[in-house]
């Protein structure tokens, strides 16, 4: 042991994950279990923040761990896991919320955007309290790092904020934990509006590529990415944000960097620009797509893999929330 520890969550709201989800985070993931000592999450309490359907919810846990492991996770080399299979998660999350301020809370931007899409009298408490339970995620585990996108930012600092917070008035127990965050990749925009984030709650349809669309799905919306004036294939994040968000999938995808990239189509436009990518981009998912698939043909085998990860990821949380009890002034648990 002795590696840094890596940790991160992904939400089950969607019936597939898209590639601001991928190449913000998922790729990294993949990346870090190489070399880090590594634990994901299946973070579907967070997905109860928003009105669900239970039976929606259960598929798509199963359906977010299949991608996972079809992107490359390997439960040999990290712990994959469901978040409320292990109820660590909201112990701790209880800890915390007690040493949160309610301004504190109540500055959150993710909960002031989704709470005003949805009407903020319809807003229920636990949206209200989730970067709490994001904080106490990453907090159980004394995770280094957590390799997110952007979007994370804010939710992280509040982690950092209670870890410090409860350092000092309990004694030294979090380990306070750094953002991971890849700036080239940690904002892939809505390919219908290059200004927005792509969202699944709230890019259209054809503003996302999805990890599970079939390659000639992701051609044609790649193909239709809104571009910008004039025809010459450059990054330039004001004059030309809907050709730098394509530049950037492009470089993350092949390795090639931006400049050599726009240099290559300097002559050619954005057509044959467009076209590549949309090759380049299905070639990537196709293969996943496919062994996600495999991977839900066999529920009970997929479900073995997320239960032997709980038990592992438990190990871990167990000992964290009985030094956390001990600080708090809680009895053991029976
Ligand atoms: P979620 O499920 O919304 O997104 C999962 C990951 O994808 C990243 N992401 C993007 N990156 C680049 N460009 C985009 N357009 C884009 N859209 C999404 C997100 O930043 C995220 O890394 N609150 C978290 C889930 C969570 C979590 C945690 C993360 C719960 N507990 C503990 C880290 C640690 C979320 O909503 O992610």
């Amino acid at each position: 042991m002795g590696s840094r520890r890596v940790f991160s969550g992904i939400q089950p709201t969607a019936d597939s994950f898209h590639l601001g989800n991928y190449l913000g985070a998922v790729r990294q993931w993949v990346d870090l279990q190489e070399s880090r000592d590594a634990i994901y999450c299946v973070v579907n309490m967070h997905a109860m923040t928003v009105p669900y359907d239970p039976l929606t919810l259960r598929r798509r846990t199963r359906v977010a761990a299949a991608q996972l492991l079809g992107a490359g996770l390997d439960p040999e080399r990290c712990i994959l896991f469901a978040q409320s299979q292990v109820p660590e998660h909201a112990q701790l999350s209880w800890v915390l919320g007690c040493l949160t301020g309610f301004g504190e809370a109540n500055r959150m931007t993710q909960f002031k955007d989704k709470s005003a899409r949805g009407g903020s009298e319809q807003a229920s408490v636990g949206l209200f309290t989730y970067p709490i339970l994001q904080a106490a995620d990453i907090l159980l585990y004394q995770a280094d790092e957590v390799p997110v996108g952007e979007d994370q930012r804010q939710h992280l600092e509040l982690s950092r904020t209670l870890a410090q917070r409860f350092n000092h008035r309990f004694g030294q127990t979090f380990v306070v934990p750094a953002p991971y965050i890849l700036s080239a990749v940690s904002k892939i925009t809505d390919l219908q509006d290059p200004t927005a984030k792509m969202s699944k709650s709230s890019s259209p349809p054809q503003g996302i590529v999805d990890l599970l669309d079939e390659p000639d799905v992701i051609r044609r919306k790649i193909a239709r990415a809104v571009t910008d004036a004039g025809t010459e294939v450059r990054a330039d994040e004001d004059a030309k944000p809907g050709v730098t968000n394509l530049l950037r999938i492009y470089s993350a995808l092949s390795g090639s960097p931006v400049e050599e990239i726009a240099a290559s189509y300097a002559t050619s436009g954005y057509g044959t620009f467009k076209k590549d990518l949309g090759e380049l981009v299905a070639d990537t998912f196709a293969p996943i797509r496919e062994r996600t698939a495999k991977y839900l043909a066999d529920p009970d085998a997929l479900d073995a893999v997320l239960m032997d990860g709980a038990r592992r990821a438990r190990q871990i949380s167990r000992e964290t929330m009985a030094v956390v009890r001990a600080r708090c002034g809680l009895p053991p648990v029976a």
